[in-house]
């Protein structure tokens, strides 16, 4: 689950990589060379230092890096003025700290460039519990150094830990450095972000609203089950299993463990034992549970429920595949309306719910017609 965020600024927070070209294509014709946006493809996101070798590199050209360093200043300084510079979304950082999660600023810029820009995009330092800069460490983009100083000083590991990048460099450096990367297309196209080792690619952090705990970010950014087999049940998706054993023999056996545990009932006040049994979708395990009535009525627990919630126990979140209801009834018990809210909770519209009694034969429902219209909370749809 994630912990805490690491942000590059430039193509991440702050619309900035364009006004650095333009200065540095300003810069080599103080000196005489004709530069273009295509000299600095591949150096951006990697400090100011790289960023002059690998244009004056791929111009076969040699420049003084002090000089070019204190004209980037002025002229950098003189663009960005008052001007907002914030990408769409940049407000995420807010909405991050807001859910709990640990936010740190990783750019490989100097300082006194993310310090304009923190301004520039409508931030304070206090947005971040962490500001590192290229003066920080050694060693820049794309080596790990960054990203691993920022987790040593949050006190966060590298599987808690997601790096926000736009650049081929950024993302190696996260990379490097054990995270899960995040990249923007506002520099680089998805392609060459997933070439990078990307693990996930999104246009710009204005693609990242709904959430508000942790795990809803971690589902909006990760949907480890995108482009599987993977089914919804309910609010939840689950792989499930290739089916070894025919159906008729699965049904058998679940209708056998709801009997067995109906005569388990703990109905000393209504006298009407129910036993249920569920089939989960991602293992096949059977899951019993019987009613369990309690001297104060409403703590009643229902056959169904302490099946759903057996099973959840021991896989955690479920797929139901097949639920089984036992009771002896005429015609037989179906699932009671609370009952129904929980199962669609990790059921699909085609989750089979058979009924059976020790006297009738199993009686046949797809859940969609137990209940056509389920509740599932928005985000979890
Ligand atoms: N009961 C169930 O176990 N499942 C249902 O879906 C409906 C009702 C139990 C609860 C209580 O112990 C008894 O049936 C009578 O209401």
């Amino acid at each position: 689950m994630i912990e805490a965020l690491l942000f590059d600024m430039d193509g991440v927070l702050a619309d900035s990589e364009d006004i650095s070209i333009q200065v540095g294509i300003e810069y080599f014709k103080t000196i005489g060379v004709n530069a273009t946006r295509d000299t600095f493809s591949n150096a951006l996101g990697c400090g100011e230092r790289l960023f002059f070798d690998k244009a004056a590199e791929n111009l076969g050209v040699s420049y003084s890096y002090d000089e070019a360093s204190a004209f980037f200043k002025r002229r950098y300084e003189e663009i960005i003025g008052d001007r907002n510079i914030a990408l769409p979304g940049a407000d995420f950082v807010k909405r991050a700290k807001k859910a709990g999660i640990l936010t740190a600023l990783c750019s490989s810029a100097p300082r006194w460039k993310v310090e304009t820009n923190i301004e520039g995009i409508g931030l304070e330092k206090a947005d971040f519990d962490f500001i590192a800069s290229g003066e920080d460490i050694k060693r820049n983009k794309p080596e790990k150094d960054i990203y691993e100083l920022a987790m040593i000083k949050l006190g966060v590991s590298s599987d808690v830990s997601v790096v926000f990048e736009d650049t081929t460099g950024g993302i190696e450096s996260g990379k490097r450095a054990g995270c899960r990367v995040v990249s923007m297309m506002t520099t680089i196209d998805g392609a060459a972000a997933e070439a990078a080792g990307a693990d996930s690619v999104i246009s710009d952090l204005s693609a990242i609203q709904e959430f508000s705990t942790p795990g809803e970010l971690e589902a909006l950014l990760f949907d480890v089950f995108a482009g599987t087999d993977a089914v919804r049940y309910g609010a939840n998706l689950i792989r499930p299993l290739e089916r070894k054993m025919p159906r008729s023999f699965t049904e058998k056996r679940a209708i056998e463990a709801a009997r067995k545990t109906w005569e388990n009932g703990y109905a000393p006040y209504s006298h009407f034992k129910v036993g249920a049994a569920v089939v989960s979708a991602a293992t096949g395990r059977i899951y019993p549970g019987c009613n369990v009535e309690n001297s104060s009525y409403g703590a009643t627990i229902c056959a169904e429920r302490n099946a759903i919630t057996t099973a959840i126990a021991a896989e955690g979140a479920i797929g139901i595949d097949i639920l089984v209801v036992y009771s002896d009834d005429d015609p037989p018990a179906p699932p009671c309306a609370v009952c129904l809210q929980v199962i669609a909770e990790f059921a699909a519209s085609d989750t089979e719910i058979i009924l059976v009694t020790p006297r009738t034969e199993p009686v046949r429902y797809t859940f969609k017609e137990l209940l056509p219209m389920p509740f599932i909370f928005p985000t979890m749809r």
